[in-house]
């Protein structure tokens, strides 16, 4: 019998043409652009560590690749095992899945968008739960205004899905699908039977239909605490800027800090967190050392890694 390995990794897409930021993206990567004061890229690694993964593969552009790599290095500074990997063209996101073939191996996998940013108290429950799903697949859904630019789903009050479609003309919900989403091992399988869509991309809703058909697609309503946002336009990348702006005033706490999230999570310790904040000369620093200081922390932070399946429990119930 085989051994069945349920751990969880995590694959970061901060690749594609960034056409639609042009001119912003003709000498920079679109997910190092800023929004406020970090690049966009740590909003969603957040997101990937708050589920409690520790271990990323981030794709971009053969040409964009070694600046992420400068960024982050091999992950070790915020506790986190980091690989890259290149994808040559913009053939679908659901392609993340091929090129990382080898990197997920027998584990189950969340694929997080490097343009879309997650903010809300009970964000980490969300994606504690969906985490700890033992098979099948979960999106979330999200109202929004406009969900002819999104994936949308349609469901019911227990998460049962209907229907799942890419950028619909006439769409069936303004239920949105951000980009988030969590799978068991089936994934590597179903994307590599996908073929491109008419737009020539492997398409991640492609792959979530795929779950739906097989009824193991579970859809999670965002709490209603909770903000996304897909800064994949100018409009929506000063609203990103403007929304981590104002929540960081008002809260006096940084959305996405990953030097503090990594020490929350108890990926690092309090020597290696000092350590990186006194390499910075500025406020960002300045924060990070503060929470050395924070005697409220210790008692939130987790005893170590171990102790993951308990406070999942906690969040679950
Ligand atoms: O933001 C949520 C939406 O993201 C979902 O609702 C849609 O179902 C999903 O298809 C996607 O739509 P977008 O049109 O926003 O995807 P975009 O082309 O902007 O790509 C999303 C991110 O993935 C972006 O950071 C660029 C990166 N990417 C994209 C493609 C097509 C890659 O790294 N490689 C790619 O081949």
């Amino acid at each position: 019998m085989s051994v069945i390995n349920l751990q969880l990794k995590g694959i970061l897409l901060a690749g594609g043409a960034g056409s639609r930021l042009a001119p912003l993206t003709h000498a920079t990567s679109k997910q190092l652009l800023p929004v406020f004061d970090k690049p966009m890229i740590y909003y969603p690694l957040a997101t990937l560590m708050l589920a409690g993964i520790r271990e990323v593969l981030i794709i971009s552009t053969p040409h964009d690749l070694p600046a992420y790599q400068r960024l982050f290095g091999d992950g070790q500074q915020l506790g986190l095992t980091l690989q890259y990997a290149s994808q040559p063209r913009p053939e679908g996101l659901a392609q993340a899945f091929l090129l990382g073939r080898s990197f997920v191996g027998t584990s189950h996998c969340a694929l997080a968008l490097g343009d879309n940013l997650f903010d809300g108290l009970s964000l980490r429950g969300q994606l504690l739960k969906a985490a700890d799903r033992s098979t099948g697949a979960t999106v979330f859904g999200y109202p929004v205004a406009d969900p002819r630019q999104f994936g949308v789903v349609e469901f019911d009050e227990t998460g049962r899905a209907f229907s799942i479609e890419e950028k619909p003309v006439n769409p069936r919900s303004r239920y949105a699908v951000p980009g988030l989403y969590f799978y068991d091992n089936q994934v590597l399988e179903i994307a590599a039977r996908l073929k491109p869509s008419p737009r020539g991309e492997l398409e991640i809703t492609d792959v979530n239909r795929a779950y739906l058909e097989r009824d193991q697609l579970h859809v999670e309503g965002l709490g209603q605490d909770i903000t996304w946002l897909d800064a994949g336009t100018p409009e929506r990348l000063l609203q990103a800027s403007q929304f981590v702006c104002e929540r960081e005033r008002l809260r006096g706490k940084k959305i996405a800090c990953l030097e503090e999230i990594a020490y929350r999570q108890a990926f690092i310790g309090a020597e290696q967190l000092e350590c990186v904040a006194r390499s910075y000369t500025n406020n960002y620093g300045q924060y990070l050392l503060n929470l050395l200081n924070d005697s409220s922390l210790p008692s939130n932070q987790l005893q170590s890694f171990e102790d993951l399946p308990k406070v999942r429990a906690n969040f679950a119930a």
